[in-house]
């Protein structure tokens, strides 16, 4: 079984990256491999709304006609077992590299055939609200939305905030042990 996780955040060290990697190790335990991913060393330009009626070759073929980095991550999330997506909580919304890529998703997703080969994949948010505190549980009602849209089978959604950080730790962890049953 292999873990993907896409990160939302450029701190490869930072709180958002504590939590992820947190449930990563709890998965390394049970011997679940992980990939991490953060988006905003990637290239993911923003979707181009292509056609006059806003719908492009996405919603026909499942596939975006930009070429950067978005297709690859893609082919990585197909190829996983199981999907972890984590974000800082910006505005009590997802991160802006994050939402590029999730905008683009959905949208080979929800017509195309992206959602047949994601097909139900479980996935995993986790929000960090680093800052102060606020707007975590509003994050994962807007992450685990557009993962439905794109056809996840969204098994957990984890809200943290700096203050709690420390107490979510363990829960993450087993979290990640228990993917193996999944
Ligand atoms: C543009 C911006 C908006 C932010 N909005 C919030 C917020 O709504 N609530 C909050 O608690 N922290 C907020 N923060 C703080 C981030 O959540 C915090 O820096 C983040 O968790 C740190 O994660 P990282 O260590 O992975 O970078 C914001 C930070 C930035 C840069």
């Amino acid at each position: 079984m292999n873990i993907l996780m896409i990160s939302g955040s450029r701190n490869l060290e930072g709180q958002t990256a504590q939590a992820a990697g947190t449930l990563l190790e709890g998965a390394s335990a049970v011997g679940i491999e992980g990939e991490m991913i953060f988006l905003p060393q990637l290239i993911i330009e923003r979707c181009r709304q292509c056609d006059d009626d806003g719908w492009g070759v996405c919603s026909k073929e499942g596939r975006c006609i930009i070429d950067d980095d978005f297709a690859s991550i893609f082919q990585k999330i197909k190829e996983a077992d199981a999907v972890v997506v984590a974000t800082p909580v910006y505005f009590g919304d997802l991160s802006e590299s994050l939402r590029a890529f999730t905008d683009r998703l959905r949208r080979i997703c929800f017509k195309g055939g992206g959602s047949k080969e994601i097909g139900d994949k479980p996935a995993i948010g986790i929000c960090v609200a680093g800052g102060r505190g606020f707007g975590a549980s509003e994050c994962c009602f807007h992450l685990d939305k557009v993962l439905r849209i794109c056809g996840f089978n969204v098994i957990d959604m984890i809200p943290a905030r700096r203050q709690n950080l420390d107490t979510k730790l363990p829960h993450l962890r087993l979290i990640g042990k228990g993917l193996v049953t999944k």
